[in-house]
């Protein structure tokens, strides 16, 4: 039985984009959902109560990170991420995967793990799939995801094909390491763009107990059209009756694609490292505000948007902080970014719920991806 009673609400005509909601230990999330990431336990420039303010319903965080530093033991000390970051809405980890991927040569892959050295202090570790699911488990994350072997996406099939039943070797070893613990596991679907691989990963994967699955090893170097492509794939031939989760995905144009194409749920950095570098998105396009043309605009960032910084600020004021690199600048742009995040995805739900998901993607398909206006 899943641990996440996924309950499909609606799907939408001439389109395989759906609406659903599941619940976990730290309550009900409501789908198609965009969760915001907080690598280190702390999404970058953000307070949880300016999370809240948002409506973030999920958070993701990364075993590599925590298992580095703080390391498990603080975590077992504080009984789990939740009372440690004062955070009590559901958290999602990654299992390390993707982190020890994008490492140089130091690391080591075998059948067992990966060895790796840490960037803190130079230390080996050891992550295998029992080791990630033990620091997820002292993570007390909600949802926990296998420990996969990320490769480009322009593996060749024989590398790839390879990587991919490594990856599912530890899959049923990741499920036996869970066990009896009530946080639930997700699966990753490999494959990169080999089209009979992908459908062999997620068929694999679709048999065995897992209580969601995700698309992985995509936004790693393929073109926009083989994304969407490998996704459509992927979701061709997962069940319907469990959430879909699409890592490190992606643009406002990227995601509503992908819930066109019948994807859950989403993560990635680009609100908050966009937020950073001073750039916003809006109903618009995207507005970097360190432009000159900003200086005096008494305008806000998006007339559209109700969030507290548009609410309350000028483009000239965000094109002040930015300029000058102050933190306030990148918490108020957190706070818009993520904001027209959260409010994207619950147009995109209500759309499905109305029925009419096809023509606000049309619509919203142009409008997405204009730059300053
Ligand atoms: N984040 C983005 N892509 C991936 C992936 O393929 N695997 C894991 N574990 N995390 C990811
Ligand atoms: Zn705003």
């Amino acid at each position: 039985m899943s641990r996440l009673a996924f309950t499909l609400e609606k799907e939408s005509p001439g389109s395989k984009a759906r609406a659903a909601h599941f619940t976990t230990a730290h309550g009900e999330v409501r789908t198609p959902v965009f969760m915001p990431v907080g690598t280190q336990a702390t999404v970058k420039n953000m307070t949880v109560d300016g999370l809240k303010a948002v409506d973030a319903q999920v958070l993701l965080a990364n075993t590599y990170h925590l298992l580095l530093r703080p390391g498990p033991e603080v975590f077992r000390k504080f009984g789990g991420i939740h009372r440690f970051m004062d955070w009590d809405r559901p958290v999602l980890t990654d299992s390390g995967g993707f982190q020890i991927f994008s490492l140089p040569e130091s690391r080591v892959m075998t059948e067992a793990g990966a060895q790796f050295r840490s960037y803190v202090d130079g230390a080996v570790h050891f992550l295998s799939p029992e080791s990630s699911i033990a620091m997820q488990r002292a993570i007390g994350s909600d949802i926990m995801m296998v420990l996969d072997q990320c490769i480009p996406s322009t593996a060749s099939h024989a590398e790839t094909e390879t990587a991919m039943h490594l990856t599912h070797r530890w899959a049923v070893r990741s499920l036996e390491a869970r066990g009896d613990s009530p946080q639930a596991l997700f699966g990753i679907v490999q494959g990169a763009c080999h089209r009979d691989l992908r459908q062999q990963s997620a068929e694999f994967l679709r048999a065995l107990p897992f209580d969601g699955l995700a698309i992985g090893g995509l936004a790693v170097g393929e073109t926009h059209e083989q994304r969407y492509e490998f996704c459509g794939l992927a979701t061709d031939h997962l069940p319907k009756n469990l959430p879909r989760y699409l890592m490190g995905v992606g643009t406002p144009i990227d995601i509503l694609e992908s819930v066109h194409r019948g994807v859950d749920m989403f993560d990635c950095i680009i609100p908050t490292q966009l937020a950073q570098r001073g750039t916003a998105f809006t109903s618009h396009g995207r507005i970097h505000c360190r432009r000159g043309i900003y200086k005096f605009a008494e305008t806000p960032l998006d007339a559209a948007c109700p969030c507290p910084t548009c609410t309350r600020y000028s483009r000239a004021y965000l094109h002040h902080l930015t300029k000058s690199d102050e933190v306030l600048g990148w918490h108020l742009l957190s706070i818009h970014n993520l904001s027209f995040y959260t409010r994207l995805m619950a147009e995109i739900r209500a759309s499905i719920l109305a029925g009419d998901f096809l023509a606000y993607y049309e619509r919203q398909r142009v409008a997405l991806v204009r730059e300053d206006e």
